[in-house]
C-alpha cells in the first residue's frame, strides 16, 4: 500500500488523520547464519520491503494498535503496558513499548496506531524485526527518548525474547535500525561495532526464493539451539576460558573440540566456528570484487546448516540444490533462522529467467508447493517517512 492509501486507512480506522508516519524494513543475510548469539559476525542486508507505522496522540490514557491483517482493534491502559498478552501479535509492538518503561520512561500520553507490513510472515526475512524496530522508532520519536540506533535495535531484540520468547541474536533488529541502501552491514555481534560495505553486483541480483514452507524455526527448535551452544561453550571451557564459539579460530577448535563431549552440541559448534571463518572471507571477497569466492562461501555456509546445524529440512535444502544446478548462479543458502524460510542466491541477470522458471517448477514437482521469488533491493534502515 501506499503511503496515501495508508494514511486514508488510519482516518477510516480512527476517524481523524495520522500525525506521522514511520518504516522499518525486513531484511536478508546474506552470510553469517546463527553466529550472532555465538558472539559472531553477520552479513545482513536491510530489503526495500518492511512494515509501517502510522500514529497520533489521543486523549483516551490508553493506546489502540490495529494491524490491518487483523480484524479487531487492541486497546491497553497505561498499567498494562509491561504484561505480556497470552497469545496475540500485539505482544511485537507492546514489548517494545514495556521496554521503553522499563528503561524509566513514563508513558502518560495516549496514542493510537496502525500497522501494515509487506514482509511476508515466516520466510525468515524478520517481519517481527521490522514491526519491533518500527515500533521503538516511532516511540523514540513521538517520546524524545533520544535512544541511538543500536540502543533501539536492543530494545527490539530484549522484547522479542520477553514477548516473543525466542531468545534470538541482534542480528535482524540490527540491521532493521541500521541498514543502508545498496549496502550490506559487516556487524560483530559481541561489540555491535559495523561497518556499511557497498553491496556493487555488477551483472548479478540478489534473488531471494520462497520455500513457503509450512515449518517455521518456532521458538522451541530456535531456543535449542541457542542451548546447544552454550553447552559446548560450558564444555570448552574445562580446557580453555572462553565466552563465545565465535573466539576460536578453526585451528583452535580443532586442537580443543574433544573437550565437548556432547556429539549434538559438538556439531552445532563446529558450524559456528566454521561459519564465522566464511563470513570474514566472504566480506573479503565482496571488497575484493571475487564473487565468486563470495558464492562458494555461500553454499559451504548452506552445507554447513544442512549437515552439522540441522536448521534447514527438505524445502530449503531442494530450493538450494535446484539453484545450485543453473548456470548462472554464483552461490544459493538459506537465510534467517532456518527450517522454513527462504534461500537467498547470487543470479547473474541473464540466468534469471531460467532461474525463476527452472527452479520454480522443479521446486514445485519435488516438493508440491508453489515458491515465489523476489528480487531484492537494498534499502535504508528506519526511519520517519512523514
Ligand atoms: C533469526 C534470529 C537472528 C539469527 C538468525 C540466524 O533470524 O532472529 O538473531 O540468530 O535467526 O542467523
Amino acid at each position: 500500500m501506499t503511503t496515501q492509501e495508508l494514511k486514508q486507512a488510519f482516518e477510516a480506522t480512527y476517524g481523524k488523520p495520522a500525525e506521522a508516519v514511520y518504516f522499518s524494513p525486513g531484511r536478508v543475510n546474506l552470510i553469517g547464519e546463527h553466529t550472532d548469539y555465538n558472539g559472531g559476525a553477520v552479513f545482513p542486508c536491510a530489503l526495500s520491503f518492511g512494515t509501517n507505522l502510522l500514529i497520533a496522540k489521543n486523549d483516551q490514557q490508553v493506546i489502540n494498535f490495529k494491524s490491518l491483517n487483523q480484524p479487531e482493534i487492541i486497546s491497553l491502559n497505561f498499567d498494562q503496558l509491561t504484561t505480556r498478552l497470552e497469545k496475540s501479535w500485539v505482544n511485537y509492538p507492546l514489548g517494545v513499548i514495556a521496554q521503553f518503561v522499563k528503561r524509566g520512561v513514563a508513558i502518560t500520553q495516549g496514542f493510537d496506531i496502525l500497522i501494515w507490513g509487506n514482509v511476508p510472515n515466516g520466510a525468515g526475512l524478520s517481519s517481527s524485526a521490522a514491526l519491533e524496530v518500527v515500533t521503538a522508532y516511532a516511540f523514540n520519536d513521538q517520546l524524545g527518548t533520544g535512544f541511538n540506533r543500536t540502543e533501539l535495535a536492543l530494545i527490539g531484540q530484549k522484547s522479542e525474547h520477553e514477548f516473543a520468547l525466542v531468545n534470538c541474536g541482534i542480528m535482524d533488529q540490527f540491521v532493521s535500525a541500521n541498514g543502508a541502501k545498496d549496502h550490506a552491514v559487516h556487524l560483530n555481534c559481541d561489540t555491535l561495532e559495523f561497518e556499511l560495505v557497498p553491496v556493487k553486483l555488477e551483472g548479478v541480483k540478489i534473488v531471494i526464493s520462497n520455500t513457503h514452507s509450512p515449518h517455521k524455526l518456532d521458538s522451541g527448535a530456535y531456543n535449542q539451539r541457542v542451548a546447544e551452544c552454550k553447552t559446548a561453550v560450558a564444555q570448552l571451557n574445562a580446557v580453555r576460558p572462553l565466552k563465545y564459539l565465535a573466539e576460536l579460530t578453526e585451528a583452535e577448535f580443532k586442537s580443543i573440540e574433544s573437550a565437548i563431549t556432547d556429539p549434538v552440541a559438538h556439531k552445532r559448534a563446529r558450524h559456528v566456528v566454521g561459519e564465522v571463518q566464511r563470513t570474514s572471507d566472504a566480506v573479503k571477497a565482496l571488497k575484493d570484487g571475487n564473487l565468486e569466492l563470495f558464492g562458494k562461501l555461500m553454499n559451504a555456509s548452506h552445507v554447513s546448516l544442512r549437515d552439522d546445524y540441522e536448521v534447514t529440512g527438505p524445502e530449503l535444502d531442494c530450493m538450494a540444490e535446484e539453484a545450485w544446478k543453473i548456470d548462472g548462479v554464483i552461490g544459493s543458502r538459506m537465510t534467517g533462522g532456518g527450517f522454513g524460510g527462504c534461500t537467498v542466491s547470487l543470479v547473474k541477470e541473464e540466468a534469471i529467467d531460467t532461474f525463476i522458471a527452472q527452479v520454480g517448477a522443479n521446486y514445485e514437482a519435488r516438493i508440491g508447493i508453489k515458491p515465489d521469488f523476489y528480487i531484492a533491493e537494498i534499502g535504508d534502515g528506519a526511519t520517519r517517512v512523514e
